[in-house]
């Protein structure tokens, strides 16, 4: 059969070396493993396996305690000198708290005592698989950019986020002034950080004003500073936020509140480099580098004449507008990562022994983050991530915990259409796939689309229920968000 009309397999979900002398036990696995998907490679011995390990590229390692040439705990010493990513679980024949505490201490990333639940396992293969790969990209990803700029705390991987990031290094290191627009939450603070932490002037002080948080008269005073006697209350001199910036960085987060007196003001500093302290008849000449903020449609103040034109086009020098979460819902997943790393860490809960944070949310609550809308984007969604954290009682966070609104406004999914009919020349691949798909959709639409409880009643394992859900195209629709 020519390849064109080979069915779409799916592609392996991961290689998996298993090292067990029992032979039943390394069937068993391999069979298991096999049927989910994965790819897998055996090794009866010690020895063997090591060879095996060094000689492939694996997702990850089972690997037996109890083996006749040498002890698993041994061969995990060897796999850990060798490569400290590829996640190892061990597996005993009999469980005891004290070879499991050593087993984690020794680098395993989990721990199985025979007989286990092929499910859980199954779902633990499948999480530290998807764990080690986010930790990977996020790791290449501040790898590349790294070697170009330095963005540390900057997450995303998307086209329009890698945009904004190639962007951000070009205009760094030259003196414009720039605009950062985007809705709330976007990152413009953080954007804004960046340009002065990749600049020339990263060792001088960068001072961020918010416009918008403080009275007019006040504004003035905070600004351009004021000598003693300027007004009640200045009993001395005071030096403004401008001088303070000198050789730096000055950052107007929400611009578009500033008044008509203040858009004058700033104005003339633009224009000058030089103002007057409130009070003052002398005045200071400074070097600082403007950068501005706006969630506000600006050009439209512009056009109502609540904007002056003329600061508009010399603060927008140049224009980096930054991209709504909902349009780059492939960060999510890495952006969830990163959060549960520092909220994790800041409240010391569900940490590994390299303090790594071992939390997740669970498929149905990560799906639910994905249909989302954001309106608030990042920050409400590093809100979401850092109220699991708290809220969690176990490492996999269940969709009850998500806030309310989040779980009220993803709203209803439909299923494939069910009227479809297959068409005669239908190969018997089609006809099984879509028969299939029926029978899923049927028993989800009975139990109210938990996919806990269809995989219950179908008698397969939740992964491979979702597995085939993603396959067959499937989308999964929720009544209401708490079932
Ligand atoms: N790409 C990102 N990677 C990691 N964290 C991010 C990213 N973008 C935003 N954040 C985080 O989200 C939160 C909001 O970001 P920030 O304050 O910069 O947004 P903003 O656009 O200035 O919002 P606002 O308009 O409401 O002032 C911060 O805690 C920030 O660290
Ligand atoms: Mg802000």
């Amino acid at each position: 059969m020519p390849d064109s009309e080979l069915p779409d397999l799916p592609v392996s979900r991961g290689r998996v070396l298993v090292i067990d002398d029992e032979a039943d036990i390394r069937e068993g696995l391999e069979t298991l493993l096999d049927l989910e998907g994965f790819t897998v490679q055996t090794a009866e011995n010690a020895t063997e396996g090591l060879k095996k390990f060094e000689a492939g590229i694996y997702d990850l390692v089972l690997l037996d305690l109890m083996m006749p040439d040498r002890s698993g705990l041994e061969v995990l010493d060897d796999i850990r000198k060798r490569d400290s990513e590829t996640p190892v679980f061990l597996i005993t024949a009999y469980g005891s708290i004290e070879v499991a505490v050593e087993a984690l201490k020794s680098g395993a990333n989990d721990y199985f005592s025979k007989p286990w639940d092929n499910e859980k396992l199954l779902i633990e293969i499948e999480r530290q698989m998807a764990r080690t790969r986010l930790e990977r990209e996020n790791r290449e990803l501040r790898r590349a950019l790294k070697q170009r700029y330095s963005f540390p705390n900057i997450v995303g991987k998307s086209e329009r986020m890698l945009r904004v990031l190639d962007l951000v290094s070009q205009v760094a290191p030259s003196k414009s002034n720039i605009l950062i627009t985007g809705e709330t939450g976007t990152g413009k603070e953080l954007i804004a950080k960046a340009i002065h932490a990749n600049s020339p002037r990263a060792d001088q002080p960068f001072v961020g004003v918010n416009s918008g948080s403080l009275p007019p008269d006040l504004l003035e005073s905070t600004l351009f500073g004021h000598v003693k006697g300027a007004f009640t209350g200045a009993v001395a001199n005071r030096k403004g936020y401008f001088e303070t910036a000198n050789r730096g960085t000055i950052f107007f987060d929400e611009i578009g509140t500033l008044t008509a007196d203040m858009q004058v003001k700033l104005l003339r500093v633009l224009q000058e480099r030089e103002f007057m302290p409130v009070g003052s008849t002398e005045t200071i000449k400074v070097d600082v580098r403007i950068l501005a903020a706006t969630n506000a449609e600006l050009v439209k103040m512009v056009e109502e004449g609540r904007f002056r034109q003329d600061l508009y086009y010399r603060l927008n020098v140049i224009n980096i507008p930054l991209p709504a979460l909902r349009d780059r819902k492939e960060d999510i997943p890495l952006l969830t990562e990163h959060f549960f790393q520092v909220y994790c860490r800041e409240n010391e809960k569900y940490l590994d022994p390299q303090g790594r944070s071992l939390l997740r949310f669970e498929n149905e609550a990560m799906h639910i983050l994905m249909d989302y809308n954001w309106p608030g984007n990042v920050r409400e969604l590093e809100n979401a991530v850092e109220r699991a954290v708290v809220l969690s009682t176990s490492d996999t966070v269940p969709v009850s915990v998500l806030p309310e609104h989040v779980l009220h406004s993803t709203g209803v999914r439909l299923p494939r259409e069910s009227g479809e009919v297959l068409p005669a020349d239908a190969s018997l691949f089609e006809v099984v796939a879509d028969f299939e798909a029926k029978r899923i959709v049927e028993v989800l639409e009975a139990v109210n689309y938990s996919q806990t409880d269809a995989a219950t009643r179908l008698k397969i394992p939740l992964s491979t229920l979702n597995q085939k859900i993603k396959r067959l195209g499937i989308v999964v629709k929720r009544k209401t968000a708490s079932n």
